[in-house]
């Protein structure tokens, strides 16, 4: 959100600047040609030209039957012999090759197809020496420019950004010597930022953003006498920066999201003129981080425009210099992930000085290392028109001065992990804007006061561990925005106010559309108000922990989006309502109600344990109205009597384990398929290689993960074998049901032995992603103890016979510690002990030795992209710091399109009728699951989604997409 913004204001700026400009260059195009051609040769290019569009009518009226004078697009000189000298046609959604015929055109000036679907290469216009404007960005040109357009002298303004241009950037480029405006961004350019000899003087406008450009940044980029804007950012450039900036016209400068290093210079009188400086690391996706040092300099304070100041995720140190208070027009200011600190009265200076930037709107702090002893009162001075304030995850304790309630045009107040205190009686009520408020973590006391209720806007508030106490306030329901509501780890007393969902069942609830409320671990009592059945989007609702009592309301089971209902620890009575989420043992907890009369369920798995469970499973399937998905004869075999299954067995049923029936190798051993003689029933028999290290443990975990857990999405295993194996050796094998139709990876790399396979649909690898996304979310956030699955990858997701998604391999899942302070939380349960994949692994693995629910989010991540372009994350052009999801941010979203699977870009082109492509709904879900896929993959932990987040998100997805193709 925060950073959004700031991209916002560069675009924006940017436009300013070249508009103008523009301008100019349209302006020149009537001189007159000196050249002898008749113009007929004209004719012929343009008809070649056209010629060669899939679909040039509509678009154009070009007969032969007028004069090509008056085409649409077409602009002539004046006088004779009328030759062309402008051919416009951006946006004309025009298909084809560019026809080098223009080549010909030798008296063109201005040559815009912008925003077409051209493709293949950039036709040769070296010929075309009066040639001023050339526009052909927002096409599908592929090749490089190398050749193309050498020799244009003349040419001032040059735009191919988000194209599909690949190569490097010709040194020829400096023959451009007139050359005011370039811009490349959004292609896959590679190699370095030629040298730039000779006169850089003409050259005012820079952009190489968002290609693969590598090296360091020549001096010479930073000393050019009249650029303007100047944007390097989302590339892999690395190095440390060039140490003096001479750019006395430089406007913008955006170095963001590469490897560089080094920093701010102290003296920034040479970039005087300086509105926007971003140097952050904290875009989506990047996996070399900048990671530029030392302390803010106080000359900071000196661009007297500047107004957007970006240093996020990188390592500055010190105190954060009070010169910024200098800054009149400051408007955006993010230094959060950083190492800033301060101690004392004067480290916290600056708070007071920022107080004379009157414009300041957002403001991070957050992860930092800030101290103080409450945060100072200065913190009131600071701009009225404050939209965002976020000093979260620092050491910050004490109380919240009061005062800070005049802030008020806050959107989002985040002040969460740190260790203040005090009340937020007297604030609270008076930031009427608010729609987030983050005070998680702290040692927040004293009651949320009823005027809590004039926040209106509100759309999450968290509060959860504090140690709040008192009433939860009836005037909660007055903020009927609420999405999420989570008061968990508090000491809130008394009885759920009705008001929260309307006091009359059957009508619109109050939080028409929240979806979580965590109240548990706290002391409520009272019954469950039978109005909460009115919160129709509601998917989590955990009371656990509480003191509640009276009957489970039945009407709950009205509530069909529910994923989680969490009532255990109370004191519920009755019997438990028996149908909607009720009948599903994986939504609902009940536990530790010792007046319910309960489900077998959980009596039976402690005492019973493992195999009990499958005989649960069949019970529970066979509650189920609808058909199951998986033969009921088959559970029904090995819940009333399992055979015990021998080595013997499994010798014979793999035909002595013959290389024929093996299906596959992973780390710990190896994968069979088999036919049990005596049950008559197809498995899958893993059987570990105990020779391996670590095999004999995997074998332990998987069985120790696999008892405990029960979900539609998860591999079902069938049993565990311990025992010696013919020679006497000891022999340890897990047993599953088998999966027909293979694992993911055979049918997105379609080698299936070469047999041609059929296609995996757009719809169904949304399915499978909501069904791994489920299982993910359930292993994370449902299970007693969070479990990480550790090694997610494709060969890890199974397809049963209707092509629903198995999750399997637990071989190096790990429990987490329930005391872990985040669980169920956004930031990250971590445990002990790490492998996983190659490719798949999340870049923190790299540095520490926990294992996290974080790390399969990232790993999620990294499939769904596979899913969605079809490459692998170890595929040979993800390398030199290019990563899967580095790639695919880089053409987010405007290039999506072209980089997604071949068979997706046919599936949504069969849905773009007269519209474009941006405006079809089909591809719009493909876009949204990037947008999904590139939140798990983001470089820092505790800025990925959560897997609960992700598994809504899918399912909304898939919900549009069935809207979509009604
Ligand atoms: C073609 O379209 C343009 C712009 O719509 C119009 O000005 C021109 O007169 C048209 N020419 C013919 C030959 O119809
Ligand atoms: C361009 O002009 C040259 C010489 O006038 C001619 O030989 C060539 O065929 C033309 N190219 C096209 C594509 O029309
Ligand atoms: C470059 O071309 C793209 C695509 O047509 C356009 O959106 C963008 O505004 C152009 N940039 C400038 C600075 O003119
Ligand atoms: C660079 O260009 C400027 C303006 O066009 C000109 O005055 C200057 O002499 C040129 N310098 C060189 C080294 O060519």
């Amino acid at each position: 959100m925060f950073l959004m913004c700031h991209s916002m204001l560069l675009a924006k700026l940017a436009l300013l600047i070249v508009l103008p400009f523009l301008l100019l260059c349209y302006g020149v195009g009537n001189a007159h040609s000196s050249t002898v051609h008749d113009n007929r040769n004209d004719l012929r290019s343009l008809l070649d030209f056209k010629q060669r569009i899939c679909n040039p009518f509509g678009a154009m009226n070009w007969t032969t039957s007028t004069h090509f004078c008056r085409w649409n697009g077409v602009v002539c000189s004046s006088t004779p012999p009328y030759r062309v000298t402008e051919l416009n046609l951006p946006g004309k959604n025009l298909d084809g090759n560019i026809s080098s015929a223009l080549g010909n055109l030798t008296s063109l000036r201005t040559l815009d197809l912008s925003d077409n679907r051209f493709r293949g290469p950039i036709p040769i216009l070296g010929k075309l020496q009066h040639l001023n404007t050339l526009s052909l960005g927002g096409n599908l040109l592929q090749g490089d420019i190398t050749e193309a357009l050498t020799n244009c002298s003349k040419l001032a303004f040059l735009n191919l950004t988000s194209n599909n241009l690949n190569g490097v950037i010709p040194a020829k480029i400096r023959s451009l010597s007139n050359l005011e405006t370039i811009i490349l961004d959004s292609n896959h350019l590679t190699g370095g930022i030629p040298v730039a000899q000779g006169n850089i003087t003409t050259l005012q406008f820079l952009s190489f953003s968002q290609n693969q450009l590598n090296g360091r940044i020549p001096h010479e980029v930073m000393r050019m006498p009249n650029i303007t804007c100047l944007y390097l950012n989302q590339n892999n450039l690395s190095g440390e920066i060039p140490e003096v900036w001479q750019m006395p016209n430089i406007l913008e400068l955006d170095l963001s999201v590469n490897n560089l290093s080094g920093r701010i210079p102290q003296d920034l009188s040479n970039v005087s003129s300086l509105q926007a400086l971003s140097l952050a690391a904290n875009m989506l996706g990047n996996t070399l981080p900048n990671h530029f040092d030392g302390h803010i300099p106080v000359s900071i304070g000196n661009p007297p425009c500047l107004e957007a100041i970006d240093l996020s995720n990188n390592y500055f140190t010190g105190q954060i210099p009070n010169s910024l208070g200098n800054l009149a027009e400051l408007s955006y200011l993010n230094l959060g992930r950083n190492m800033l600190q301060s101690t004392d009265n004067e480290g916290w200076e600056f708070l007071r000085a920022l107080g004379n930037c009157s414009s300041l709107t957002e403001f991070s702090l957050s992860s930092n290392k800030l101290q103080g002893a409450s945060i100072p009162n200065s913190v009131v001075n600071l701009s009225t028109s404050l939209t965002r304030l976020l000093m979260s995850d620092n050491i910050l304790s004490g109380i919240v001065p009061p005062s800070i309630g005049k802030l008020s045009a806050l959107i989002q107040l985040s002040l969460d992990q740190n260790n203040l205190t005090g009340t937020v009686e007297e604030w609270v009520g008076n930031m009427t804007k608010l729609e987030r408020l983050n005070l998680q973590s702290n040692s927040f006391v004293g009651t949320i006061p009823p005027s809590i209720g004039h926040l209106t806007q509100l759309t999450h508030l968290f509060l959860a561990e504090n140690q709040f106490t008192g009433f939860i306030p009836n005037s909660l329901g007055n903020l009927k925005q609420m999405l999420t509501l989570d008061l968990s780890y508090n000491n809130f007393q008394g009885s759920i106010p009705v008001e929260l969902s309307g006091e009359i069942p059957d009508t619109m609830g109050q939080f028409q559309q929240i979806y979580a409320i965590r109240m548990d671990q706290n002391v409520l009592k009272g019954n469950i108000p039978i109005t909460f059945s009115n919160l129709k989007s509601l998917t989590k609702l955990n009371l656990s922990h509480n003191n509640l009592s009276g009957p489970v309301p039945a009407c709950l089971k009205d509530l069909e989006s529910l994923t989680k209902l969490d009532l255990s620890f109370n004191n519920f009575q009755g019997e438990i309502p028996r149908d909607g989420a009720f009948n599903n043992a994986t939504i609902v907890s009940l536990s530790g109600n010792p007046g319910l009369i309960n489900y077998l369920i959980e009596i039976l798995v402690p005492i019973f344990g493992f195999m009990s469970l499958i005989m649960l499973i069949y019970i529970t399937i066979h509650r189920k109205k609808h058909a199951p998905r998986r033969p009921d004869l088959l559970l029904l075999s090995f819940g009333k009597k399992f055979p015990r299954v021998t080595y013997k067995d499994l010798a014979h049923a793999t035909g002595n384990f013959s290389e024929s029936n093996l299906i596959g190798r992973g780390g710990c051993g190896s994968v069979y398929r088999g036919k049990l003689t005596q049950a008559k029933i197809k498995v899958a028999i893993k059987v570990f290689n105990l020779e391996i290290k670590f095999a004999d443990k995997s074998f332990i975990s998987e069985c120790e993960a696999l008892r405990t857990i029960r979900h539609r999405n998860l591999l079902p295993t069938l049993t565990a074998c311990s025992t010696i194996d013919n020679s006497g050796n000891d022999f340890k094998a897990l047993i599953y049901e088998f999966m027909p139709n293979g694992n993911l990876d055979t049918w997105l790399h379609n080698k299936r032995g070469g047999v041609a396979l059929k296609l995996l649909g757009l719809p169904q690898r949304i399915s499978i992603a909501n069904d791994i996304a489920d299982a993910l979310a359930y292993l994370h956030h449902d299970c007693a103890r969070p479990i990480v699955h550790c090694d997610l990858k494709p060969t890890n997701i199974l397809l049963d016979d209707d092509m629903n998604a198995n999750l399997g391999d637990f071989g190096i899942a790990s429990p987490i510690d329930s005391r872990s302070k985040a669980v169920g939380h956004s930031a990250c349960s971590s445990s002990l002990a790490v492998m996983g994949t190659i490719g798949y692994i999340a870049p923190e693995y790299a540095q520490i030795v926990h294992s996290s629910t974080c790390g399969d989010v990232y790993s999620f991540g990294v499939v769904l992209l596979e899913m969605i372009i079809g490459k692998r994350p170890t595929d040979s052009m993800f390398d030199g710091g290019l990563s899967i999801n580095s790639f695919v941010e880089r053409n987010f979203p405007d290039q999506v399109f072209h980089i997604i699977d071949i068979h997706l870009q046919e599936e949504c082109k069969g849905f773009i009728k007269a519209t474009s492509v941006t405006e079809n709904k089909v591809y719009q879900c493909v876009l949204s699951l990037v947008q999904v896929a590139l939140a798990c993959t983001h470089p820092f932990p505790r800025d990925r989604m959560n897997m609960r987040e992700v598994s809504i998100n899918l399912h909304a997805i898939r919900k549009s997409y069935v809207a979509a193709t009604k």
